[in-house]
């Protein structure tokens, strides 16, 4: 007898009969100020930061009809606003322009934040030069609202980060910083009146999957967990106006880890990826072919794919914030740190295939003409941070190659960037002139059977060759 009820449902089967909306229903904030404000969509929202989540998140607030300031301290981001345009690739200006007849402006004046109901903070969070957690984007922030913090507003972090940001560094900044002593609201009932001198606080993870045009952005389920309940349930109501779903969790806390394991999640099992495809390119296997073998599989199996190393504003370093505060409780996360040897072990494994691959043509990396094809982080996307790109091109530099690249996103690598690359995109042409051509990034803009037509010889990191048969192309 097949048994369908909830209780007797395996972890791993789908989902989707699921509510849409688990924020628990209830009238407790029927004649909160706030909430009323938010639900006739007059609520006031600041966004701070204005870059690849907080641009997008403004779109949003502000196609539900919200208007909304943004907050940068790039002065040249706040201008090219104010004049109708747009400085993310997948955002069109038309886009920038819609907004603004709705209300949008940005600005580098933290005083308007006193206009502000709500204030969503989606600041940068990297790594220092010790691979440790640079909290110094959200603590500057912190710093620069607390004297315009009001009574009754919503602070809400969506920066990734480790579990207690929200309420061990940014809540004490606020409170002691705030005019008026101001303080965060800690009751544990949604029914207390809100006190003149509390203000309310949540972290709420950013979600994106850059380049994924599969799910619409208000699609992606919000995680909220505020400092109290009211907290929780104002910035419920907030990003349930602009979600589908959101989903409470009982603290800010909970939300950080939430994030954080999402993300590490994904950097363990790409690792896993990556080494079982060093090891069947040893065996004489090929891993795609096994991965999509083992994708028909309805359950229990989800597919991570191997590629030249990790790279992105998030998966490479977001792990390493846990480690760290792991080390305060006496814990070492050590598949963190294996996945993390793994994954930087990737542009390696590109270099030492692409000398092998010379080596078959009787060359050596040394002196070779070498063209990477694609430095974006991931396909279809403009973005370079952490990208393994740019550690390739240094190790190829490093060993004497000439190397040249190209990319529809980026018509240069600037100064500034991680290894202070300074490189102008050359042209899809004459890739016969190349000794090696290196598949880094797989846009879908390219012609990859044209490509390996014309070329000598193909280096391929993500199997974007697949169906092409021919002896130059080696899949690494
Ligand atoms: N990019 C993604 O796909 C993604 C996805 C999920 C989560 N996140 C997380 O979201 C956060 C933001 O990432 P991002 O990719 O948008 O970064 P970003 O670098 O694109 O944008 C950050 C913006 O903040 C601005 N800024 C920095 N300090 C400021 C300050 N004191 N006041 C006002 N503005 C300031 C910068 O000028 C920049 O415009 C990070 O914690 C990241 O880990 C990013």
């Amino acid at each position: 007898m097949t048994n369908h009820s909830a209780a007797n449902r395996s972890s791993d089967q789908p989902k989707n009969d699921q509510p849409k909306n688990d924020q628990p229903k209830n009238d407790r904030l029927k004649n909160d100020p706030l909430k009323n404000k938010i639900e006739q969509r007059q609520a006031r929202i600041g966004i701070i930061g204005l870059g690849y989540v907080g641009l997008p998140l403004a779109l949003l607030f502000s196609e539900q009809k919200f208007a909304v300031t943004g907050f940068d301290i790039d002065q040249r981001k706040v201008d090219t606003i104010a004049q109708g345009g747009s400085y993310i690739y997948r955002i069109g200006a038309e886009e920038i322009r819609a907004a603004k007849a709705q209300g949008f402006s940005a600005t580098s004046d933290y005083a308007r934040l006193v206009e502000m109901d709500a204030v969503i903070i989606c600041v940068p969070t990297p790594l220092n030069q010790y691979h440790e957690p640079d909290l110094s984007f959200i603590t500057d922030t912190t710093h620069a609202i607390a004297p315009h913090l009001q009574a009754g507003q919503l602070v809400v972090l969506e920066s990734t980060t480790y579990p207690g940001t929200t309420e061990e560094v940014m809540v004490p900044i606020l409170e002691k910083e705030s005019k008026n002593g101001l303080k965060a609201a800690r009751g544990t009932s949604c029914d207390d009146a809100s006190a003149k001198n509390e203000f309310f606080v949540a972290f709420s993870p950013e979600r994106e999957d850059p380049g994924n045009t599969a799910v619409a952005r208000r699609d992606i389920p919000k995680v909220v967990g505020g400092v109290n309940p009211k907290a929780s349930e104002l910035a419920g109501a907030l990003y349930g106006s602009i979600f589908q779903r959101t989903v409470p969790v009982s603290s800010p806390a909970a939300a950080e880890m939430t994030k954080l394991l999402e993300n590490i999640y994904r950097c363990v099992n790409i690792a896993l990826v990556n080494e079982l495809k060093l090891l069947c390119l040893r065996m004489g296997l090929d891993i795609w072919e096994v991965i999509d073998a083992a994708s028909t599989k309805p359950f229990g199996f989800h597919p991570f794919y191997p590629g030249p190393g990790l790279g992105g504003h998030c998966i490479p370093i977001d792990p390493f914030y846990l480690s760290w505060k792991a080390k305060e409780f006496d814990f070492r996360t050590r598949f963190i740190e294996l996945a993390g040897e793994i994954n930087n072990n990737m542009p390696y494994h590109v270099l030492a295939s692409i000398g092998g691959a010379l080596n078959q043509h009787k060359k050596s990396v040394n002196g070779a003409r070498v063209l990477i094809l694609g430095v974006a982080y991931k396909k279809d996307i403009d973005d370079l941070r952490e990208s393994p790109a740019l550690t390739i091109i240094e190790l190829l530099q490093k060993e004497g190659a000439q190397v040249n690249y190209h990319d529809p996103y980026f018509p240069f690598i600037g100064k500034g960037r991680k290894y202070d690359l300074q490189m102008k995109r050359t042209e899809l042409e004459q890739l016969a002139q190349y000794d090696c051509i290196v598949i880094v990034t797989d846009h879908s803009d390219y012609d990859y059977r044209k490509i390996v037509g014309e070329a000598q010889l193909v280096v391929d990191t993500r199997n974007a060759t697949k169906g092409i048969d021919s002896p130059k192309v080696v899949r690494c």
